[in-house]
Order: C-alpha cells, then structure tokens, then sequence
C-alpha cells in the first residue's frame, strides 16, 4: 500500500497535487464562485459574525496561523488563532457572533475537541476543517469543510496540512463572498491561481534532489532554525515542527523581525538557518527586511538555507543554498514553500536512521489531554 515508497510519509508527500485538487473539486464553479452547500450555516449568519477564532494543534495550528492572515485580509473580520489546549483555560471572550474554525486532521485530537465544546456552551457557532468523514470533531460541531487529502498514516503530517490551508482560504473567500466585501479583482485572481496551486507542488516536487542532498550532508549537526515572516513565519514553525518530529534535532522557528530580540545570539559558525523568503512582489518592504537578516546571520557565520521565489535575485549573494518556488500570490505561497521542509526532514530523519512513519513517542492521534 506504499505504492513502492519506501515510508507513507513519501507517498504522502508525493500525492500533495492530487490532495490539494480534490479538496478544491466542486467547490469553485467556472466563473470563479465558491459554492460550499456543505457549510450548513445560513448566510445571514456568515453575515453577522465579528470575530473569527482558530483552534487547533501542531500542525493543524499552523495552518490555523496562516489562516488568519487570509481571513483578515479578505474578509476584514478580526481573526484569531489559539492552540487548542490553551483556550478553554483563559475564559475566552465568545458569543454567537463568533465563528469558531476547529482544525484536525483525524478529527478525534482531545484537546481540539474539548476546545469546541467549550466554544459551543458560550453560544458560538463551530466549524470544522477535517480529514477523517464522522470523527468526533466534526460530528460535535455545527459545519464541517472536509479536507480531501485521502488516508493519512504517517505520524508527521504534509498532505493534510496542505489540504487544511486550502479548505482556510475556501472558508476566507467563501466569508468575503458572502459578505461582499472587498469582492473584486484581487480575489477572483486568487481563486484561479488557487485552482493553479496543485500544479505548482508539483513542479517544487520536481526539483527537490538538491534539498535532500544537502539534507543528507546536514545530518550530523545538532540545531536547525528556521526564519519566516509574514505567512512565512508559520512555514517556519512548521519546518521545525517535522524536523523535531522526525529528525529528534534542536529545530527552532522565528519570526526574522524577532532575530535581533534574542535569537540571533544562538548564531555560530556553520549553524544551517532555513529563511523562509516573502515575494519581492507584494510586500516588498517585508522582502527587503528578510534580505538584510540573511545577511546579518551570514555575517556571523550560519549556513543559510534560503527559500526563495523563482526571479528573486536579491538574495542570490546571501544564499549557501538556494532553494527555489514559483512565484505564487503572496498568501497562497506556504502551499509552495513548505513543501521543501518536509522533504528535507523527511531525508534528514533517513539519514539519522530514524523511523519515519513512526517516531519516538508520538502517536498519529492524540486522544487525551
Ligand atoms: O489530527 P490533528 O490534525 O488534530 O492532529 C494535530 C496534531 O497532533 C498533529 O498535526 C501533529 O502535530 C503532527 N504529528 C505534526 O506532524
């Protein structure tokens, strides 16, 4: 059932183009509208909502993170994003008008699911974004959106993560339709590219050779960070999630602007930092700002790892290894640019020796609190 791979978690890796399409069948018509018959909350209840909460764990949660950058953007409606297991503890402001986004791949994740319950008693309304048809989450919630990644066994999670932040931006651009705000060129264009997205996996899981060489030549360091801003940021938690994971390294994931608060005092030489790049399109200034920290932690003797959009030359001088995505719309890219992470976590944990499918004391559902 591995379909010749050597661990689920390649196969996985590999069926992310199919995963990300399925989700999207059927939910974007010809012209470019979304219909989600299946969110069977009412549209004037969409309507009403003022505040949008995410919760959800590891994985999911980075998805969840990327999430509300979209959700505020197109929508206009403020958004927050919480680890599940810290919600309920701090008596969370909630009331009808809220929308609550639960996320989970298996749907049976306890401390996700004790975080809707707790959002349902205090009257706001629960969607689920799941993989697994009649789990437990999304049978207690008010709505679901599956994901349609397939079976996922590997214990580190990649297509669903993919999946989730599809099913993310259908809610976001589902919410900015219904509420006809901000419901011009821009998001029309994002649908189509989003219909483009599958393609663009694809073509980055065309070109990872290099990423699990250097992988492989990485495998006796200690400590891996991770730089990322923006909707780069979450990419970067997520690479050090699956190398901790996978890999059992000291992996660390920063926001780039949150270096010279601390961080930069664990650069040494030769220290492999992965910077998660933002199109020099776009956000330019932001671009501009991540180009100076590759320089900076250069300077002090890391190894840097850079991810960049094909056409970015600035960072060419700054970059020991240069990893290139296509060019996508600046909040669509952590479909592209988390996809070399979890390649080379993937390698690095081969070439540790470890046991990919089934790390050291995880579980692939995590049912209790
Ligand atoms: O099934 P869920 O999506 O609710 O699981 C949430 C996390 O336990 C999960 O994403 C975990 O962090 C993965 N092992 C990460 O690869």
């Amino acid at each position: 059932e591995k379909d010749g791979y050597d661990y689920f978690m390649l196969k996985e890796i590999a069926e992310q183009p199919k995963a990300v399409a399925d989700t999207l069948l059927g939910r974007i018509d010809g012209s470019g509208v979304l219909s989600l018959d299946e969110v069977r909350i009412s549209e004037e209840v969409l309507r009403e909502v003022d505040k949008v909460v995410i919760v959800a764990c590891g994985t999911a949660y980075h998805a969840g993170m990327i999430a509300k950058y979209a959700i505020e953007h197109w929508t206009r409606i403020p958004c927050e994003t919480e680890l599940a297991s810290e919600f309920r503890y701090r008596d969370p402001i909630l009331d009808r008008r809220t929308l609550v986004i639960a996320i989970s791949q298996s749907g049976e994740t306890m401390d996700t699911l004790m975080a809707l319950r707790h959002a349902r008693e205090q009257g706001a309304k629960v969607l689920a974004i799941c993989n697994t048809n009649g789990s437990t989450i999304p049978r207690e919630s008010d709505a679901v959106l599956y994901t349609h990644a397939g079976p996922e066994v590997a214990v580190a999670s990649t297509k669903a993560f993919l999946t989730q932040l599809v099913a993310c931006y259908l809610v976001a651009l589902y919410l900015a339709q219904v509420r006809g705000n901000k419901w011009g060129d821009e998001i029309r264009d994002v649908v189509r590219e989003l219909a483009a997205i599958g393609d663009q996996v694809r073509q980055v899981l065309g070109t990872m050779e290099p990423v699990r060489e250097l992988a492989r030549g990485l495998a006796d360091k200690n400590t891996v960070l991770f730089l990322g801003r923006h909707v780069g940021y979450p990419v970067a938690l997520e690479g050090a999630l699956k190398l901790k994971e996978l890999a059992y390294m000291h992996a660390e994931g920063f926001a780039a602007g949150e270096l010279k608060h601390g961080p930069i005092a664990l650069i040494e030489d030769d220290v492999p930092v992965v910077v998660v790049v933002p199109s020099p399109r776009g956000r330019s200034v932001l671009h501009d700002k991540i180009v100076s920290n590759i320089q900076e932690i250069r300077a002090r003797g890391a190894r840097t790892i850079v991810i960049a959009e094909e056409g970015d030359e600035a960072v060419v001088p700054y970059a020991d290894h240069l990893v290139r995505i296509p060019r996508t719309p600046v909040l669509l890219q952590p479909m592209v640019s988390a996809v070399p992470l979890q390649v080379f976590a993937c390698e690095l944990a081969t070439a540790r020796g470890n046991e990919v499918d089934q790390p050291r004391n995880l579980a692939k559902s995590v049912t209790v609190e």
